[in-house]
Parts: structure tokens; sequence; C-alpha cells
């Protein structure tokens, strides 16, 4: 039964968070829709009409980053509707772009949303989880939080330290009935890839020793374009285990990331590392 049930989506703005939204709402949820830009609203509002659920979403204002806001906003929700039931992880971006080439400041950046933004956003609500006896906390990390990848090594830190996080936080909170779990996308049709994605500086500059490994990259990227696969999936599987009393603490989604996973575990790795740089042209 989840009619009446309170979930609070971030990031809601596009992509899978979009898709969350209307799912759960679709699936009877009351949704508070977060985002950090509320002038960016159009995409959902769209969506949410077209699905007949418009009513059901509240669109708020929240930005994981401006951390000292995020129990004030969790407040006013559970003023509003007297609890949270499910709260959804899903803000996020990437920074592309060699490690040599990377600054710390890009590096810290892309923790500060990834990992700090989801961890505070967490610690905001688990009082109110706490005090209810119950609650579901599912964070969209990635297969790059099980498997390094190039050009992709900030994000990945990003989403092993989330994965990390997660997995203590779960067995610190399950006598208190609170589940953990963990959503791990392969390669979603989204704005993550476009729109969204910050490349770093170092790999713009034309005296970068990776200019031209970088270019390669780029064009691999743009390549297995057709090859990300509808987010839509993602949402329907966000909404299972919001469902789920006792859902499993990760949940790999997408042929991509399977095989990633499974690849990693069976070839050995020498062999493993000299297959994906060919694959993604860097080598
Ligand atoms: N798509 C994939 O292939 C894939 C694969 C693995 C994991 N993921 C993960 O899935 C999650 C959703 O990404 P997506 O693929 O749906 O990409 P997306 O379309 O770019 O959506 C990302 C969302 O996060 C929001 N966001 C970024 N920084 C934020 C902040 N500081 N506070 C609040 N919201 C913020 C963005 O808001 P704005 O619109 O304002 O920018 C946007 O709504 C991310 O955690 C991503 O790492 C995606």
């Amino acid at each position: 039964m989840t009619q009446g049930k309170i979930a609070v989506v971030t990031g809601s703005s596009s992509g899978i968070g979009l898709l969350t939204a209307v799912e759960l709402a679709l699936n009877g949820y009351r949704v508070v829709a977060t985002m950090r830009n509320p002038e960016t609203r159009d995409r959902l509002e769209e969506a949410a009409q077209k699905a007949g659920v418009l009513d059901r979403l509240d669109m708020r204002r929240l930005d994981i980053t401006e951390m000292d806001s995020l129990p004030g906003a969790v407040e006013a929700i559970v003023r509003d509707y007297g609890r949270i039931d499910v709260l959804v992880n899903n803000a996020g971006f990437s920074v592309a772009g060699f490690a040599e080439d990377m600054t710390l400041d890009e590096l810290r950046r892309q923790l500060e949303t990834n990992f700090f933004g989801n961890v505070a956003m967490t610690k905001a609500v688990l009082p109110v989880m706490r005090a209810q006896k119950s609650g579901h906390i599912l964070t969209v990390t990635s297969v790059a939080g099980r498997l390094g990848q190039p050009m992709l090594s900030a994000y990945s830190a990003s989403k092993y330290a989330l994965e990390g996080w997660s997995e203590s936080l779960r067995i610190e909170t399950h006598s208190l009935g609170i589940r953990v779990a963990l959503v791990e996308p392969g390669a979603f049709d989204t704005d993550i890839w476009e729109r969204n994605v910050v490349i770093a500086q170092g790999s713009l500059d034309p005296s970068s020793p990776n200019r031209e490994r970088s270019q390669r990259f780029a064009e691999f990227v743009k390549g297995s374009a057709k090859h990300r696969r509808d987010a839509r999936e993602v949402a329907k599987l966000i909404v299972l285990i919001a469902k789920d009393p006792n859902p499993k603490l990760r949940y790999l989604i997408g042929g991509d990331a399977k095989l990633q996973i499974w690849l990693k575990r069976l070839v050995p790795w020498r062999r493993y590392e000299r297959m994906v740089a060919k694959a993604v042209k860097i080598d």
C-alpha cells in the first residue's frame, strides 16, 4: 500500500530523478520533487501532466550542496506532510578528463555534490526516519562505484565513497527500521552525458599531454550514445525497491553494467585493464 506515502527525490529537473518522481507518483506516492533551480521545472511539469500525476507532485527548491539549508528543508516537508517514507538521493553530475589533467578543485567539487551533498541530505532525513521507526533511503550511485572507469576518476571516487558510506549506514540503521539500498546504473540516456557533464579544464588545454587521447575518448563516448538505455528502467526499479520492505543492498541495472562487473570478476585483472583501455580508445 503506497497511497499516502511520502517520497522525496533530489535532482528531479531531468533524467532519472525526473522519471522517478513521475513513476513514484504513478504508484500512489505523494512526491516532493526537489531541484536546485525551480526555473527548470517545465520538463517535470510536462511529464507529470502527461502522466496525469501533476497533482501528486510538490516541486521545491533544494541544492544538496547548500548543506546548512537541508535540515530546514526537511523540517518543512515534515511540517507539511507529517513524515518521509522514501528518500531518493539522485542528484549528481560527472567531471570527465584524465586524472592528470584534473585539478584538486575539480575533484573537490565532484565530491562536494556526489558524496558530501548526498550524505548531508541523508543525515537531514535520518532523525525523521528514526522517529518514525521506518523509511527507505535509496541512493543512486553507479557501476562506476564498483569499478574505476578511465576518464571518470573523480566520478568513480565519489561513487565509491558513497557506496562505502551507505554500506556502513545500512548496518547501523537496520535495527531502527530504516532500509538503505544502492542503485547502480550502467549507461542510460540522460543529460549527464552532454548538458551536465563538466570537462576538466586541463583536458581542454591544447598543451595537455593527453589532448589526443582525450579527443579519441570523446569520439568513443559520442559513438556509444546509441547504446544508452531508456532511463525509465531505472525509475521503475527505484519504485520496486521503495515498495520492498526488505530490499537488498545493491541493485545493478543495465546490460553494460552487468557485463562490466562480470568481466571484472572473471577476467584476469591485467587483461581486463588492457581490454578497457582499448575499448575506450585511450591505449
Ligand atoms: N545516466 C547514466 O548513465 C547514469 C549512470 C550511472 C549513474 N547515474 C547517476 O544517476 C543520477 C542522476 O543522473 P542523470 O543520469 O539523471 O543525469 P541528469 O539528467 O544530468 O540529472 C542530474 C540531476 O542532478 C541535479 N543536480 C546536480 N547537482 C545538484 C545539486 N547540487 N543539487 C541538486 N540537484 C543537483 C541536476 O540538476 P540541474 O538540472 O540543475 O543540473 C539534475 O536534475 C546521478 O547521481 C548520476 O551520477 C547516471
